[in-house]
């Protein structure tokens, strides 16, 4: 089969104005669909529930995206039983014929982009550079997945032997049935990457979207079938995390769990995918990507505008609602007021507001839980630190917080410490490079990373003892492409399972070796 080399999906340039065009007549297909109502699809079925929930454009309380039907328990077991019948037919399905899935998959999605990009606009609040970077990157996902399976697949051709008169045999074959559960800040990218490395490995899957975000996962539901997914493979069943959630992550019957969220709702799936259930007879695998508290590092030597742009990106994009967002700047004693000065100006200088328009930097945050937490830190802030930029937030009519800057925090500060999830940035003083790693270090978490440096001494240094599972040399700390930068943190970041890298798909596999003598 002729498959082109993997390449990732170039962003829209939004400079061409048939670019701009083509995002509002993005926007105008969502307008038409709004308020609509979805089901919950089992087996290919849909079903309507009792108990519904609406989606809100979280720019604008008043616009309802759309009414999502929300599974009860019984509903999570019929979907179970329907995974587990359906796996004993998609796993001994080809992985050709499951790559080809996928490939039809990210054609479809690229032709319908602009749609895509506006629902998230819509939905989830992503200002067009970032709902464009989500798509490109879910595309990617698809692409990039595909691909890897057919490479698995010959590895598994491999026959390795040892000796005269054996024949040795060693393959991945698919674990069984997953429970997915998707974040709301990727909506569609980490959304479709779960799903379909879950797929293209020969599982079936029980798809539980954030419940922000349900009509986002619903067309891409739509995308799968038109694509030629077999009904029963993915299963939609949104619902709430502490009943529906749980109760599928207790289920004896299901493998294994995926799972893109919180660190406190990670940790209590792993602890309960650790228990053995009465009628379980596996140990369950948890991939687990959680939060993270990174930090850009600022040397003495550094090009300081690339310094100040990166960590303004890392921290303000998509209102720093990402696990690899900048949250603390260390920034060397010499330069730290010239960098400081410059952050602030270029953080002065972003549009905040309705994301629907082209110039807007800075959209909503998620929901109002979201702007609760984010702004209980305003208090923090006050305490802890110097306010240089920022500092105000309006929920009158969608959920709207300024990017806020707080200098002079100190190491062990909560503000330093705590993963916000939102559009503050803690920044530190440093007498050195040395103090600036232990600072950085000083953390639970650890995702991404960051140095601006001249000095190659300081940057091979880091390269070694920064200890996070992204670290990027003299850029920004966040948007890791599918392929080329394997996604995944350490300690309290997850379990590193590298989302678009050459290992991911194996964490939903199982190795076989069957040693045949002659
Ligand atoms: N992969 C994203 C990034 O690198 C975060 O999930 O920014």
């Amino acid at each position: 089969m002729a498959i082109y080399t993997y390449k990732t999906e170039p962003l829209t340039d939004f400079n061409q104005p048939e670019n701009i065009k083509k995002y509002e007549q993005g926007l105008k297909i969502v307008s038409n669909y709004l308020g609509k109502t979805y089901d919950l699809i089992i087996g290919g079925k849909r079903i309507k529930t009792d108990k519904q929930v609406k989606s809100i454009n979280p720019s604008n309380h008043r616009e309802v995206i759309g009414t999502i039907s929300q599974a009860s328990l019984e509903d999570a077991d019929k979907a179970i039983q329907v995974a587990l019948d359906t796996f004993e037919t998609w796993k001994d399905v080809k992985a050709e014929v499951r790559a080809d899935v996928l490939f039809k998959a990210a054609a479809i999605i690229r032709r319908r982009k602009f749609e895509f990009s506006a629902l998230m606009t819509k939905e989830a609040g992503k200002p067009w550079g970032e709902a464009d970077a989500d798509v490109a990157e879910a595309i990617d996902f698809l692409e990039y997945y595909g691909r890897q399976m057919l490479e698995l697949e010959t590895i598994d051709r491999v026959v390795l032997s040892r000796r005269n008169l054996e024949r040795n045999e060693y393959k991945y074959i698919p674990l069984g049935v997953g429970v997915v559960i998707a974040p709301w800040n990727f909506p569609l990218a980490i959304l479709v990457g779960m799903t379909t490395a879950a797929v293209v490995t020969g599982n079936t899957v029980l798809l539980k979207p954030a419940s922000t975000t349900q009509v986002i996962a619903y067309k891409f539901m739509e995308v799968l079938e038109d694509a030629g997914l077999p009904h029963g493979v993915v299963n939609f069943v949104p619902g709430s995390g502490s009943k529906v959630g749980n109760h599928m992550v207790n289920h004896p019957k299901v493998r294994f769990i995926s799972f893109t969220g919180s660190k406190g709702v990670g940790i209590q799936i792993y602890e309960k995918a650790a228990k053995v259930q009465p009628g379980q007879i596996w140990l369950k695998r948890v991939i687990a990507e959680m939060g993270g508290k990174d930090a850009i590092i600022v040397d003495q030597e550094a090009d300081l505008d690339l310094a100040a742009e990166s960590i303004v990106k890392s921290a303000f994009g998509f209102s720093g609602q990402k696990c690899s967002a900048c949250s603390r700047a260390i920034i060397h004693q010499d330069v730290y007021d010239v960098v400081l000065e410059k952050m602030i100006k270029l953080t002065k200088e972003l549009t905040v507001g309705n994301p629907e328009l082209s110039q807007t930097f800075v959209g909503p945050v998620n929901d109002h839980l979201a702007f609760g937490k984010i702004t209980s830190y305003f208090e923090v802030g006050a305490k802890e630190g110097r306010l240089v930029a920022g500092g105000k937030a309006d929920q009158s009519t969608g959920y709207f917080i300024e990017p806020t800057i707080y200098a002079d925090v100190k190491p062990d500060a909560r503000l330093m410490q705590e993963e916000i999830f939102g559009p503050i940035l803690a920044v530190c003083k440093v007498k050195s490079f040395d103090e600036a790693l232990e600072v950085a270090n000083n953390t639970e978490y650890g995702l991404t990373g960051a140095v601006i440096s001249k000095n190659r001494m300081n940057l091979e240094r880091a390269r070694k003892e920064f200890h996070v599972g992204n670290l990027y040399l003299n850029r920004k700390c966040t948007g890791a492409i599918v392929g080329y930068q394997p996604f995944g943190g350490f300690n309290m970041s997850g379990t590193d399972s590298k989302a678009g890298g050459p290992d991911y798909l194996v964490l939903h596999m199982q190795g076989k070796t069957v040693s045949e003598t002659f």
